[in-house]
């Protein structure tokens, strides 16, 4: 088998929309409460996209941190992979137009839909790509405006989810110098399409008058099903790591953000300390395929990366699907 080109994360980015959607915000529109929501999932507020925003003008933003943080051109970007589940259409990709609003001139692209998911398999797959040497540079943005998915009058599922995008850069080892790609994992167990889900809008449900009138364009969520779900793999992928590496090379976990109560619960069952897991759910809420590269981007900033050290990203959401990526800085 030919050698593998070592790959790296050259860049990071992420943007947020400006307007915050409080609990006491929620708490005028739907039948619920600011300790409620504390409580049982650690969010106080969420960012809502402005009436001229749409996925990609999200991603354009965090793609271009990421670019700027990588030193790189926008020219120089070989493929673009846009993760979301909440894209400009249906078709074509967003990717396409995030290509091109970027001046991404010499990449090819595609969106790639595994839910909360989907920013740890796009990583896989650029990663993929450069050790093959097929492609040099490629971008991974995980973007989405859930807020245009969600119903306001649903309290099982509105006061999670908020809008948002992340953005990596992905090249060479060489080249970016940092952010190693150790490897990772794409699981999933299907036939829950019940538990979380846009029911309408698609082959099995196309949209009719109907389907809006009862509401199928929104998401529906079985949140007890998903919840023992994500407790279950996020243990057991942090814990494939520590087999593998041992507990004390771990530097910092970077978890899809799905709920503070879900993340402690898997971090006592591994019996590890909160303070080695980066949390920003109490400001963003569960933003599904950006919320790791959101949260990546913060946990560099903050300084929460160790030269040397392992940072874990366990993904998991829809599909069932599940995953992780693993990174040495
Ligand atoms: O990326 C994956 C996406 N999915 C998720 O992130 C969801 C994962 N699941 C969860 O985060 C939790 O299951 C929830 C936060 C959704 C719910 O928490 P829970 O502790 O599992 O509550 P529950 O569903 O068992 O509901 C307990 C009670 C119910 O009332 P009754 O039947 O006991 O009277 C609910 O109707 O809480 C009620 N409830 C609420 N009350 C106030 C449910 N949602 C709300 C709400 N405000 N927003």
């Amino acid at each position: 088998m030919a050698t593998l080109i070592p790959v790296g994360i050259a860049g990071l980015g992420r943007y947020l929309p400006e307007r915050r959607l409080t609990n006491l915000d929620l708490e005028k529109v739907v039948d619920t409460s600011d300790a409620w929501i504390q409580q049982r999932t650690g969010i106080s507020e969420r960012r809502i996209a402005a009436g001229d925003q749409v996925t990609s003008t999200l991603a354009l933003n965090a793609a271009r941190q990421a670019l700027d943080d990588a030193k790189m051109s926008p020219e120089e970007i070989d493929v673009v992979v846009c993760a979301t589940v909440t894209g400009d259409q249906s078709f074509p990709a967003t990717a396409c137009r995030l290509g091109h609003d970027l001046g991404a001139k010499n990449a090819g692209g595609f969106d790639l839909g595994a839910a909360c998911s989907g920013f740890v398999f796009g990583s896989q797959v650029a990663a993929g790509f450069i050790q093959s040497g097929q492609f040099r540079n490629v971008l991974v943005v995980g973007a989405e405006v859930l807020s245009r998915i969600l119903d306001y009058k649903d309290r099982n599922t509105c006061v999670l989810f908020g809008d948002g995008a992340g953005a990596a850069v992905f090249t060479s080892l060489d080249r970016a110098g940092r952010g190693e790609f150790l490897g990772g994992s794409i699981s999933m167990e299907g036939g829950a399409e019940d538990v979380l889900s846009q029911p309408a809008g698609g082959s099995r449900h196309p949209a009719t008058a109907e389907s809006v009138a009862q509401g199928l364009h929104y998401m529906k969520m079985g949140g007890t099903k998903v919840y023992k779900f994500a407790v279950r793999v996020f243990a057991e992928l942090v814990k494939g790591v520590i087999d593998k590496y041992g507990r004390d090379q771990i530097g910092v976990i970077v978890p899809h953000q799905v709920n503070q109560r879900i993340i402690e619960s898997a971090m006592e069952q591994l019996d590890m300390p909160m303070d080695m897991v980066f949390t920003n759910i109490d400001r963003y809420g569960n933003t599904s395929a950006a919320s790791v590269p959101i949260a990546l981007r913060e946990a560099y900033d903050a300084g929460r990366f160790q030269k040397g050290k392992l940072i874990v990203c366990p993904a998991f959401g829809a599909g069932m699907a599940w995953g992780h990526i693993l990174l040495r800085w």
